[in-house]
């Protein structure tokens, strides 16, 4: 496989993608420079499209890009596309959470449902009219105040039915195994190897 730009700077998120799709060619657009285009969609499918043409027009070369967040029933989606600034733009990851928890006061648990979307996809070129689309979904709850110290963003008020515990509760491989982003990846390597 050639190489591929990836539409992201968070070193985590390149080592994952690396191993999951088993390609060492996986090069961060921080190489190349790469300014952020703003995400002015409003849904994650559109983001994700917007920041890998900007990747991969800038670099010419195939582009990744994935887009992801928190959508929350009782909030009628919110925080969904925002959600790495629910808080406002600037926000740390705790400034969104407690945000989230006011938001949801008085919501009783019944009425807590919620889940993590990712959306990745793949662009032969910046003008490719038919780019891979793919969807990962995780369901879960929001609790009623933070628990555990692994993962970041909502993962400490994100209750995981199968393991009775919040998603910062479980290990990096489990949470992988599960979530949304995980999922996501592995329906996008599937479509790569056929390509
Ligand atoms: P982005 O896709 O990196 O822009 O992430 C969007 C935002 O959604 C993050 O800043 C987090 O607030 C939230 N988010 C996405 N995935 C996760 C996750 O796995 N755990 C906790 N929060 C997440």
């Amino acid at each position: 496989m050639s190489s591929i730009v990836l539409a992201s700077g968070n070193a985590g998120k390149i080592r994952e993608i690396q191993a999951i799709l088993q390609n060492d060619n996986i090069l961060p657009q921080s190489q190349f420079n790469v300014v952020e285009p703003e995400e002015t969609g409003s849904t994650f499918v559109e983001n994700a499209i917007i920041k890998a043409r900007n990747a991969s027009q800038h670099c010419q070369l195939p582009a990744i890009a994935d887009d992801s967040g928190l959508v929350v029933d009782a909030l009628q989606g919110a925080p969904g596309v925002i959600s790495a600034r629910y808080a406002g733009v600037g926000a740390s990851d705790q400034d969104n959470l407690q945000k989230l928890l006011r938001d949801m006061q008085g919501v009783p648990d019944e009425q807590r449902s919620a889940r993590f979307i990712c959306v990745m996809v793949y662009l032969r070129h910046a003008d490719d009219p038919t780019p891979i689309i793919a969807q990962g979904v995780w369901e879960g709850r929001i609790m009623q105040a933070p628990a555990g110290d692994n993962g970041f963003g909502y993962d400490p008020i994100f209750w995981v039915d199968d393991y009775q515990c919040a998603s910062a509760q479980l290990s990096p491989d489990i949470k992988n195994q599960l979530s949304h982003r995980g999922q996501a990846l592995r329906i996008l390597a599937e479509h790569l190897v056929v390509q």
